[in-house]
């Protein structure tokens, strides 16, 4: 996992998890190498019960579960001196060593500094999906054909590649062929299914989620960017079906907007999935009854979603007789504005200090 937010712990009122908390704790003063802490046997223990625990204790228990995780991670960072405050950096190198320090000009102090929004809000999603027993997976910011397109059964000059918009780089590879700036979180599809496969074979499901970076040939609006973030999910396992994908997105929801919401799907085409929906969830803002977010209509179209398509099990290397699974792709910039009614996607990318103080 590659995203982790510091947060402030909290007390942990479950007995087993603060039973394991204090001898993990006590077991760290002793551990020559700290980190080993985070591979413990009664760590893993707690993370894999989360899976089995009843629905209405899971979400408390997987919440001080993580909270163990991560403080016992920040104790293994500060013993290794990553975490120190880091003093303000002089840039004026070649500087003129005949001035007194206090007349060089100096960098902001960075503890000025704060996250950006959409880190910090992508924190907080990776952390709800991983509460579901989700791992994240970071994706890549340059592509090949076969993981943009081929291998999720776009077939060779299918017009549905064209709605991708793709930039390609002048560079190409031996056989002529350019490189792709990722125009969805999709062409991480191919690479999951072969990276996570193993865990169907130990009987687990393969759960992963995917934010990444993605980019579009777009003409640039109060909606559109050409550069913008993705986060895709993949679950496949035995027996799933629609009835799970739909369950897992609108819990996620609910999570993430602190709200009860309705949900609903429409047919859609997506070459990767079949059946391809269109999810909408009801106005996080006006409850349904109509407003300037959700253009009067009480429903937010929100992502694209489905059932893995065979082809793509099938190239991933999953026996498609056996297993099923479901796969979703959402703009995170789209779920953070509805979050805080933010009316121009084209300030997350501006570095508008006065759009950022804000957060
Ligand atoms: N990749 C699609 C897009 O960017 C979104 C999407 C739709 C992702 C359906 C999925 C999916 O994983 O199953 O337009």
């Amino acid at each position: 996992m590659l995203y982790f937010s510091l947060k402030v712990f909290m007390n942990y009122d479950i007995p087993e998890i603060k039973e394991v908390a204090d001898k993990l704790k006590g077991q760290m003063q002793s551990l020559s190498n700290k980190a080993d802490i985070l591979k413990s046997a009664e760590l893993r223990s707690l993370f894999d019960e989360i899976k089995t625990m009843p629905a209405d204790k899971r979400s408390e228990f997987g919440k001080q579960v993580n909270a163990l995780r991560q403080e016992l991670l920040l104790e293994v960072q500060k013993s290794s001196g990553q975490l120190e405050t880091l003093g303000p950096l002089d840039i004026t190198a070649p500087f003129d060593p005949n001035l007194k320090t206090q007349e060089r000009p100096q960098f902001l102090p960075s503890q000025n500094g704060s996250q950006h929004p959409l880190t910090r809000e992508l924190n907080t999603i990776l952390d709800i999906f991983y509460r579901m027993g989700f791992t994240a997976v970071e994706s890549k910011e340059l592509d090949d054909d076969y993981n943009m397109f081929s291998s999720l059964n776009f077939p060779e000059d299918h017009p549905a590649r064209d709605d991708y918009d793709t930039f390609l780089t002048k560079q190409q590879d031996d056989n002529g062929t350019s490189f792709i700036a990722p125009a969805h979180t999709s062409s991480m599809q191919n690479r999951i299914l072969k990276r996570l496969k193993y865990k169907l074979n130990e009987g687990e499901a393969i759960a992963a989620v995917i934010p990444g970076r993605v980019f579009r040939n777009e003409d640039l609006d109060a909606r559109h960017e050409h550069t913008f973030y993705q986060l895709e999910g993949i679950y496949v396992d035995k027996g799933v079906n629609v009835g799970h994908l739909i369950a897992t997105l609108k819990t996620f929801l609910q999570n993430y907007y602190q709200k009860e919401l309705d949900v609903k799907t429409q047919p859609f085409y997506f070459p990767f999935t079949e059946p391809s929906f269109e999810f909408a969830l009801s106005c996080p803002f006006c409850d349904k009854k109509g407003c300037h977010i959700c253009s009067q209509t009480g429903w937010i179209e929100l992502l694209g979603c489905g059932m893995i398509h065979p082809n793509v099990l099938h190239e991933g290397g999953i026996d498609v007789n056996e297993y099923t699974g479901f796969a979703w792709g959402s703009g995170i910039e789209r779920l953070v504005m509805m979050k805080y009614a933010i009316e121009d996607v084209r300030y997350f990318e501006s570095g508008r200090l006065d759009f950022l103080r804000q957060f």
